[in-house]
């Protein structure tokens, strides 16, 4: 993947000395400009991820967790070098994961990547003659861990959701000919580590040659989908179109989009999915119109201890994010109340099949999603 689609640039000095560096591309200004931000510990990290230089639940886990590993990295002071320090280093780490976990309520994927590492911490510290530096170079570690296998487990979203898509495409199609996608929001590399989720399933059909054209949708009032996902198919020489939000239930209601695929911040147990504004307006729309609506998301997107999406928490952003223009020009009447929710749920009835890395979680025969049992057979 060239570097002007690399949301998170990394790197750690050979033989594990402490330098590290972070820069993170700032999405605020794409496509007008490509700006690398330097994030040096976890507070440039979760002010990244508030303003939203960096998003999508993928990489806002990634540059979570690397923020405190370059944090960690480049100061010595900042884990005791003695075994009478580990305690206070445990402690600090994990009040470090705790706030970099406030940063944005609706993503999933950076509390459990911080839950993960919190039981990492403790259980490293409880070993005999353990130090800070053990702990930090666990989390060091495990975060460079994450940046490495989200990519190698979005190629194999890509590959189970291309042959998934194409699949339930053909049985409900008397002809076959190349398909035409519909995405929502941004999902792609930058999104992620690298590939994409929906994207990347969207570039695994481009790459199958069975993919007649990406439909992408603008993603009102932020346009994730206008200016981050249109840059990322432009960049791949995907064949797409751009529609407004509005457009694509009429378009399916044309017979114009034979598949649907997206992504998700949070799903629940029942496989109910929590993702972009509109995304339950399509979801209903591609039901009523027969046409499959796949979610691509890896198994950190999973929340088990919500049983339903009832109880995820749905970010509301700034009322100017609708009321004003990019320049800071007003263009709304001075005094209308503004309700700007930056998520919903797509309930899971609507959803044909959660595409995962580790393969495609498909409804019983009552057509429910049971995300437990799919996850516990597939780790
Ligand atoms: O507000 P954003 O831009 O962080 O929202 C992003 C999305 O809703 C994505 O669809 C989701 O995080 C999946 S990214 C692979």
């Amino acid at each position: 993947m060239a570097d002007s689609l690399k949301a998170i640039l990394y790197e750690r000095a050979e033989g594990g000395g402490r330098r590290a560096n972070l820069q993170l591309l700032d999405q605020r200004v794409i496509p007008y400009s490509h700006e690398y931000m330097d994030i040096t510990n976890c507070v440039d990290g979760w002010k990244a991820i508030n303003s939203m230089v960096v998003r999508g639940a993928p990489a806002i886990a990634i540059a979570g967790v690397l923020s405190l590993a370059v944090e960690l990295a480049n100061d010595a002071g900042s884990a005791g070098e003695g075994s009478e320090g580990v305690e206070e280093a445990r402690r600090s780490i994990c009040d470090k994961l705790k706030y970099l976990v406030t940063s944005r309520p609706t993503a999933v994927n950076l509390a459990i990547a911080a839950r993960d590492l919190t039981q990492l911490v403790t259980e490293a510290s409880a070993k005999p003659g353990a130090t800070g530096r053990d702990l930090a170079e666990a989390v060091i570690a495990a975060a460079e861990e994450l940046m490495r296998t989200d990519t190698e487990g979005n190629l194999r979203m890509g590959a189970f959701g291309s042959k998934a898509i194409q699949e339930a495409c053909r049985k409900r199609r008397s002809k076959d000919t190349n398909l035409r996608v519909l995405t929502h929001c941004n999902t792609g590399a930058l999104a992620t580590s690298s590939y994409g989720t929906a994207l990347g399933v969207v570039r695994s059909l481009h790459g199958d040659g069975v993919l007649e054209k990406a439909i992408c949708t603008e993603t009102r009032p932020y346009n994730q989908g206008a200016r981050l996902t249109a840059f990322e198919l432009v960049h791949d020489k995907i064949p797409s179109t751009l529609v407004t939000d509005s457009t694509a239930p009429y378009l399916m209601s044309k017979g114009g989009v034979d598949a649907v695929v997206l992504g998700a911040d949070r799903i629940a147990a029942n496989g109910d999915v929590a993702n972009k504004i509109g995304t339950y307006s399509l979801a209903v729309s591609a039901s009523y119109n027969n046409v499959p609506f796949f979610v691509a998301a890896p198994i950190s997107t999973v929340d088990l201890s919500l049983p339903d999406g009832s109880g995820i928490p749905i970010e509301e952003r700034s009322s100017r994010e609708m009321t004003h223009l990019p320049d800071g020009k007003r263009v709304v009447a001075e005094g209308i109340g503004v309700w700007n929710p930056a998520f919903d749920v797509a309930p899971a009835p609507l959803i044909a099949g959660i595409i995962t890395e580790y393969g495609v979680v498909w409804p019983n025969a009552s057509g429910e999603f049971d995300m437990k049992s799919f996850i516990d057979s597939a780790l």
